[in-house]
């Protein structure tokens, strides 16, 4: 774990606005972003993934290797994932083209890219191939530091969504609330 952390602040000094996190995720805000995974969820994409931080909480809840992506730019990054989570389909690409995966039976996108230092047309472009992707019925996952929801209201309006909360986890480096949006019936 300690090698994790060297890579993540290497690469915040290199790439401050694209990671936009001052420490990995916590265990407590890992255990919120899965807890909607279930035995019904199928296959799982997972973006923005850093260092794992959340990855290992998804197949700690019972998702197969084979059943999850894991979408991340930062080179470094992916061959770090592609050593932890060997049996996983560790792509580097951006989220922007999560139509490229091939995946047919997608519950749940679990999210941990800094959402609110993406420009809104590119937000636009990864929150409609997420839930394009998904199966209808499909959960998009987000955390977020900020006191709103953390899509903006034009692309909420725009892709039709909805969403509910958890509890925030205070004991995460900055405290962190998770999001749940699904589609408008
Ligand atoms: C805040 S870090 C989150 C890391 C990890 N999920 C966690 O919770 O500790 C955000 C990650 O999103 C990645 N990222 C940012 N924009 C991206 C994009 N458009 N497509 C794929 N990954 C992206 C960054 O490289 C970084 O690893």
């Amino acid at each position: 774990m300690s090698g994790n952390l060297g890579l993540f602040f290497g690469q915040l000094l290199r790439n401050p606005k694209r990671i936009s996190a001052i420490a990995p995720s916590s265990k407590g805000l890992a255990r919120k972003m899965v807890s909607q995974i279930d035995a019904d969820t199928g296959e799982v994409v997972e973006i923005g993934a850093g260092t794992g931080a959340i990855t290992r909480f998804i197949l700690g809840a019972g998702v197969a290797p084979a059943d999850l992506s894991i979408v991340e730019m930062n080179p470094e990054f992916c061959t770090r994932l592609q050593a932890l989570f060997p049996g996983c389909d560790v792509r580097q690409m951006d989220a922007q083209n999560l139509a490229d995966l091939p995946r047919s039976n997608v519950g749940t996108v679990i999210s941990g890219l800094p959402l609110l230092s993406i420009p809104e047309e590119i937000q636009q472009n990864i929150i409609q191939g997420a839930f394009d992707l998904m199966r209808p019925g499909g959960k998009y996952v987000q955390f977020t530091y900020g006191p709103k929801p953390p899509i903006a209201p034009s692309v909420r309006e725009s892709v039709g969504l909805e969403w509910r909360t958890l509890p925030k986890v205070w004991l995460n480096l900055p405290p962190a609330t998770t999001y749940i949006f699904t589609k408008k019936a």
